[in-house]
């Protein structure tokens, strides 16, 4: 028998191209309906924010755009990190911050506002909810299939992707280790392995559950590759840092452009939780930074926003897949045709 769900996860992967949720203020509403408009399938970021400003969110798209538009929600992580740690890594930074005139804060460990969040999604009901860095309980899971919402996990390996569909996950996005910004490595403490896109799709595909793919594809030819090796449809990230419409800060845009920068890395450095960024001054000096998601992130969240707001490049998370390079400026609908030229 088909379902409701099954007819919606028909529809979103008719959607060949998808925005991959980016949160820190990267993705707006203006960039998600845009690439909605252009029939990309938008998700939303809900990472960072408060429950009451995701839902906002969605009733801002919902008056600007008809079509489907998913939300994406960090899982709680377990503590990982102790208190000589986070004082080892904050002496390490103090300096970095009194030069800029800002100070770190406190390494809290929050859950998000998880809990509030699935409630605010149940009786908002996206098309799709997709869950970053874990897994969310079965209970959740079926909590949102009751309102009709389709369910992905964003997973980095074969094993987190069994255990995805084992608690009733719909779709699974393999996140390749050439994605920029946050490894969605479910164990915070397992090094992210190397997977590329294709590795992925060769391990994931037996499991028998639509693929989406993500890293490292900024164009046409990346697109038509991942459909042509059994993805169900490509998520990009990286390739929308510049879109018109993204809200990518203005250091960040600048870097993205500057030859000065050369490489990505993937670090602990900003967060806590591996990510893909380019070099710069910061990556360099917290090499051995701790495991400790969240808290680090909220350590240093006034720090990068102070050199930010100096536009000082050297010490914000410049996030980057390994194919910045390649990425232009342009309005996202632009981006969306060009990524679905040959790929349709
Ligand atoms: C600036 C930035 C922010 C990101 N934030 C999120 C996020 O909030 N949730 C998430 O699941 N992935 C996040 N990611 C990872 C993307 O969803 C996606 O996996 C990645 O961009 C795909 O690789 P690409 O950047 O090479 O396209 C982020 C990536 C970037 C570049």
């Amino acid at each position: 028998m088909t379902t409701l769900i099954d007819m919606s996860i028909a529809d979103l992967l008719a959607r060949k191209v998808w925005l991959a949720p980016m949160a820190g203020g990267v993705t707006t509403v203006d960039l998600a309906v845009a690439v909605g408009g252009a029939g990309g399938m938008p998700t939303l970021a809900a990472g960072y924010l408060p429950a009451d400003a995701v839902a906002a969110d969605l009733v801002a798209f919902r008056e600007r755009h008809p079509g489907p538009v998913g939300v994406n929600v960090f899982t709680p992580q377990p503590r990982t990190v102790s208190a000589e740690q986070l004082r080892r890594y904050s002496e390490l930074l103090a300096p970095v911050a009194e030069r800029l005139g800002s100070r770190l804060g406190e390494p809290v460990h929050d859950d998000d506002d998880y809990e509030a969040k699935i409630d605010a999604l149940v009786q908002e009901a996206p098309a799709l909810v997709t869950f970053t860095f874990g897994l969310p309980t079965a209970h959740d899971v079926s909590r949102l299939h009751g309102a009709g919402v389709t369910v992905g996990v964003t997973v980095t390996c074969v094993e987190e992707g069994r255990r995805a569909l084992e608690i009733g996950a719909d779709v699974l996005i393999a996140q390749a280790a050439s994605a920029g910004g946050h490894r969605s490595t479910h164990d915070p403490l397992r090094k992210p392995g190397s997977e590329t896109v294709a590795d992925l799709l060769y391990g994931l595909l037996p499991l028998d559950a639509p693929v989406v793919v993500a890293g490292g594809i900024v164009d046409a030819a990346g697109v038509e590759a991942a459909l042509r090796g059994g993805a169900a449809a490509v998520s990009c990230g990286t390739a929308f840092l510049l879109a018109d419409e993204a809200g990518t800060s203005g250091v960040h845009r600048q870097a993205l452009q500057d030859a000065r920068f050369s490489s990505t890395v993937v670090t602990r450095a900003f967060t806590g939780r591996p990510a893909r960024a380019l070099t710069n001054a910061w990556t360099r000096l917290g090499v051995d930074a701790p495991t400790g998601y969240p808290d680090v992130h909220w350590l240093t969240r006034d720090l990068r926003r102070a050199a930010a707001h100096h536009c000082n490049p050297e010490w914000v998370h410049l996030w980057a897949g390994e194919r910045w390079q390649d990425i232009r400026a342009a309005p996202a609908a632009e981006i969306v045709t060009a990524l679905l030229s040959d790929g349709r």
